[in-house]
This record gives C-alpha cells, structure tokens and sequence, in this order.
C-alpha cells in the first residue's frame, strides 16, 4: 500500500501545501503574500491573518491537483517551527484538526530539517539525483545561515551558524536601506547579474571555527554608501549594479570559506544547499565551479523547493512517519529551534 502524506508549511509569509506518495511528489501550491511589500519586511499579524485566509483552499487545491482525497491520506505533516508563532498556530491547528477528523496520525516536522532534505522530493520523470550520508548542507535562509552535517534522514549536526544576522537578512536589509525594495534577495541577485563584482571592497568578519556573521558587512555598506551620497548623491543609481555585484561576492565568499572549511575539516564531499537563498544564482555558480575544483559532489536544489514550500515538510514528514514518530495532540508550535 502506498503513503500519501500531506504536507503543511505556514512558518512565515507562505501558506504550502503538498501531497507525495512514497516519496514522489504529487502536488505542491504555495500562496505568497503580497500584503508585506509595502511594509518593507513580513508584518507578523498580517502574515497571520493571510494564513487563515489561505489555509483551505490552498490544501483544497493541492489535494485536487494530486487527484487524492482527504480520505486517501496516510498521515498529515506539518511544520511545527522555527517561525513566526501567529503563523505557526494557523498551519499547526489545521493540521491537528483534520487529522482528528479523518482520524490518521500526525507528524511535526522542523522547519529546518525540511530546507535540509528538499532535495529528497522525488518527481516523476526527473534525475532525482541525491546525495549519500553523510553529506554536508549548506543552510542559507531569511532566517538562518548554517553548516549542517546530515548523517540520515533524520540525524542532524550544526557544524556552524551565524552569531547575529542570516544571509538572508543581510540581502534584505541590505536592500532596503539602498532605496532597492523586497524582498531583497532576488532584486540584488538580478542587478548583480549586470555589475562589476571586484569594482568595490566590503569589509569580511572574521568569526573562529564554522560559524558566520552578516551583521558587521551591513553596517560597512552602509558607511559607504552614505559617504559616496554626500559626494555625488547620484552615486546609488549610477553604481546600483557594480555595488549590488560586489555586494553578493562578498556574501558568497563568506559562505564559501567556511562550507570549504568543513569539507575539509570533515573529509566531506558529498555538498548540498538548501534554503531562500540558494537560489541564488552567484551562489550557485560558486558552489558548482568550487565543486569541480574541489571534486566534490554537488546538489542545488530546483528553485521552486529553494523558498518556503510544503513539498519538503511532506518528505521530512514522510521519514519522521516510516521511523514510527507520532505527534500527540497537544503539541504547540515554537518560534525558536532551542525550542523544539
Ligand atoms: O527560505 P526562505 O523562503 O524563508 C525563510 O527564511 O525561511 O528564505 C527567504 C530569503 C529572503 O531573505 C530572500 O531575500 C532570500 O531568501 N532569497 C534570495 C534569493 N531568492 C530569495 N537571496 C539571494 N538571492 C536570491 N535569488
């Protein structure tokens, strides 16, 4: 008999949700929302109150492009946290609520383990191409920016992480304070795309071990866009591209020194990353060129699992499920991983 799990993500700004049977992916529908633009950032009582509106019919829709009934499903996997805890409640009281009423079992997923095994959703007529255990994930979010080794399916290490900012944030914020709009990180990606990555020179921290830190290089950006303004306040639009290129580099060199760092620390070569932003595209560039170099194994994630998406909830739930975890009912949703 096959396992069809349903899939819930409502951590942050996206609703999601997924259906996959024994691993291959049946259907996966995200609602954005557009109602935090114009507020610079996510409002968390906003994202909320979208939950709730979303909520039904973006699972009616993912079952129906599934062609599965509610009746159907094996078991409901949901993400319990990190997160925004208003968001969470919405997508964490569904679930609990329909798996009483088909009465299936629940799963609660970490929201993290999900970014780390996106690349095991299967799809029908794909590669599917996977890496071996243990392997390493390179973690870069809106919310976090870790090292993580993955020595099963749910068996993690944080090797490393950031003491302040994500990367994420670091774009965002970036962006914002440079008049660019958001979310920032595919708007410095793109402009990037057309800039001089050696043009300018952004201060690098330097943190010991494998952790990261993004909160000093927005305050170096922002010194020096101010100074260049007082000189030429044309600077930014004449220079957005060159900026937002070297901008990146810096990014992705601070990330890459430390994912090398921990291959070699750890004889790894099996490289996966996952997370917001590895779509980028100078980071993935950099991760692939920096595998061949170093050959190692390399595995991006398809873009459409790179985002906040229930896809990797179903297949993080999916294993929680074949190894026998069950979820009671009486489960809150956490904000924080120490937490969980
Ligand atoms: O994983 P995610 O959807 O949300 C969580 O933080 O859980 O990641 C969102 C982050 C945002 O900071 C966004 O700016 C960034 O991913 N992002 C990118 C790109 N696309 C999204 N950062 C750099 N380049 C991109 N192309």
């Amino acid at each position: 008999m096959s396992d069809i799990i349903l899939g819930i993500e409502s951590s942050c700004d996206d609703t999601s949700a997924a259906v996959i049977r024994d691993g291959y992916l049946l259907s996966n529908v995200i609602a954005s929302q557009a109602v935090h633009e114009s507020f610079g950032g996510v409002v968390p009582e906003l994202a909320s109150r979208a939950h709730e509106l979303n909520i039904v019919p973006v699972v009616s829709e993912a079952l129906s492009r599934a062609g599965v009934k509610a009746e159907d499903l094996t078991a409901i996997a949901f993400t319990r946290g990190p997160g925004l805890l208003g968001s969470l409640l919405v997508g964490t009281s569904f679930a609990k609520a329909l798996a009483v009423s088909l009465d299936i079992p629940l799963v609660m997923v970490n929201h993290l383990q999900g970014h780390v095994l996106a690349g095991f959703v299967k799809e029908y007529g794909k590669e599917n191409r996977q890496p071996s255990f243990p392997y390493l994930c390179l973690l870069v979010s809106g919310g976090n920016s870790q090292i993580v080794r993955v020595n099963s399916p749910l068996e993690f290490e944080i090797l490393g992480q950031t003491i302040d900012d994500a990367v994420g944030e670091a774009f965002d914020k970036c962006s914002k304070m440079m008049g660019l709009g958001y979310p920032g990180g595919p708007i410095i990606d793109r402009l990037a795309a057309k800039g001089d990555p050696l043009r300018f020179k952004f201060a690098k921290p330097h943190i010991p071990d494998l952790d990261y830190s993004f909160s000093g290089i927005k305050t170096s950006l922002l010194y020096f866009v101010r100074d260049e303004m007082a000189k030429d306040p044309d600077f930014m639009e004449k220079n957005k591209e060159d900026i937002c290129a070297s901008f990146q580099k810096t990014l992705i060199d601070i990330l890459m020194d430390k994912l090398v760092k921990a291959s070699k620390q750890t004889g790894i070569k099996e490289i996966a990353i996952g997370g917001g932003v590895s779509a980028n595209s100078g980071l993935r560039r950099r991760v692939e060129d920096e595998g061949r170099r170093r050959r190692w194994n390399t595995y991006l994630p398809e873009l459409k699992f790179t985002t906040d998406n229930a896809a990797m909830i179903a297949i993080a739930g999916y294993y929680h499920y074949l190894a026998g975890e069950r979820c009671p009912l009486d489960v809150a949703p956490v904000s924080r991983i120490a937490d969980f």
